[in-house]
């Protein structure tokens, strides 16, 4: 089991544009989730938390703890959520299961992206899966906030802070969300989440 490690990018950084420039990701993955993960280390050096795994950090952990094992837990989590020549209507089970909660894609794509641009200041937009009733969800959740710590198990990740998107898209939060939507998502790993989980 890896415990306090950065996973590789699972693509090239170029690999997302125009939607996500490599310059972005320089930023994002280099710098800030990085830089959480050197936070989170310095933080739990030295402490009982130092052999923990980061799952149980993000569970378990309070403040700084917390927000910085949930913020390098998050992005490893966004990176997977996308994928190049990913987006648009999905195929399969997860279409399935997105067509029993929202009716029909356009619904979908509508509601998540709504959401995705009505969450005041930074966190995420996240699909999930509820175990108690089986049905998918979009949770917006503020900051470094997990659906696992309310039972709910996350599918799939659109990371709102701004970083993720203001060199590519400046203030049009929207204008990311629909990308993601529309070429970005990766809906295999949405549906592998989905198997897992039910
Ligand atoms: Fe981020």
């Amino acid at each position: 089991m890896t415990r306090l490690e950065l996973p590789p990018l699972p693509y090239a950084k170029n690999a997302l544009e125009p939607h996500i420039s490599a310059r972005t990701l320089d930023f994002h993955y280099d710098r800030h989730h990085r830089g959480y993960l050197d936070k989170l280390r310095a933080l739990v050096e030295g402490t009982p938390d130092e052999n923990r795994e980061l799952l149980d950090l993000v569970r378990e952990g309070r403040g700084a703890v917390f927000n910085n094992a949930a913020q390098v837990w998050n992005h490893t989590f966004y990176w997977n959520s996308m994928t190049p020549g990913g987006g648009g209507e999905p195929t399969g089970r997860i279409a399935e299961a997105l067509g029993d909660a929202f009716g029909s894609h356009g619904s979908f794509r509508k509601e998540f992206v709504d959401r995705a641009v009505g969450l005041f200041g930074s966190g995420y937009v996240w699909l999930t899966f509820d175990p108690q009733s089986s049905r998918l969800g979009i949770d917006p959740l503020e900051d470094a906030d997990n659906p696992l710590l309310a039972g709910r198990v996350p599918l799939l990740a659109l990371d709102v802070w701004e970083h993720a998107y203001y060199l590519d898209h400046q203030n049009a939060r929207g204008r990311y969300a629909e990308a993601f939507m529309d070429h970005l998502a990766n809906w295999r790993f949405a549906e592998a989440n989905l198997e897992a989980a039910s």
